[in-house]
């Protein structure tokens, strides 16, 4: 059984929606580490301040059991998913010392047991001797076209062009940026999601994480 699993990929794949649901299958935890890029974006914006190492340093994320989040012992679950928000953490994940703050509290969460942790260098970098590691993508429209979905179901005013764009612009920004770039690492397996249903992608997890072979 493969214990410690990697999910990478850009915004929209499915990462999250899967390895959450692909981890309480497991009885694993499931840690999202883009809510923790989000919670520093949201921390800076509510702020006002500009990003800091100082703010950094003092700040307070959690992640419960059913994979909610904690800014400063206040819960803002809801409040990081704005596509402010997205923006934000991604600009945010440019720098080191917010990638090596977080990379260490992903570390040491992992320690605790078995986990599915999701992101964009949890293969590469944050976790590189997983048991598992999958790249998990789609094509651009139907990442875009899932989170149109996602913001209509929520009730949130949401414009398709302007998602295409704005995700296009974060993939050109995760993938390019200097430190832990979006990459696929060496040993981990592809997964296009573009025709598949959250069921298919979850068995094929599944799978993966018990078959032997390493
Ligand atoms: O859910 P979605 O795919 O839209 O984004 P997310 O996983 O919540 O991540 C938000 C942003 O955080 C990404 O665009 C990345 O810039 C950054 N991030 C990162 O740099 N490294 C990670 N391990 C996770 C997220």
């Amino acid at each position: 059984m493969k214990k410690i699993i990697a999910v990478d990929g850009p915004a929209g794949a499915g990462k999250s929606t899967v390895s959450k649901i692909a981890a309480a299958r497991l009885g694993y935890t499931y840690i999202d580490t883009g809510a923790m890029y989000r919670a520093v974006a949201l921390k800076v914006l509510l702020d006002g301040q500009p990003l800091s190492e100082e703010l950094v340093d003092n700040i307070k994320i959690e992640l419960d059991e059913a994979a909610r989040v904690y800014l400063d012992g206040r819960n803002v679950t809801t409040e990081i998913r704005t596509p402010e928000v997205s923006r934000g953490a991604s600009d945010v994940a440019k720098f080191g010392f917010v990638r090596k703050k977080l990379t260490e509290l992903q570390r040491q969460m992992a320690a605790r047991g078995s986990v599915i942790m999701d992101g964009r260098d949890i293969g590469t970098q944050v976790l590189p001797n997983a048991d598992l590691k999958i790249f998990l993508t789609a094509s651009v429209e139907e990442r875009a076209r899932r989170r149109f979905e996602e913001l209509r179901a929520k009730g949130s005013a949401a414009n398709l062009a302007q998602i295409t764009e704005e995700i296009k612009l974060r993939d050109k920004q995760d993938s390019e940026r200097e430190i832990a770039p979006l990459a696929i690492a060496e040993d981990a397996v592809p997964v296009d999601s573009t025709h598949m249903t959250i069921d298919e992608v979850v068995a094929e997890i599944l799978r993966l994480a018990t078959t032997t072979e390493k």
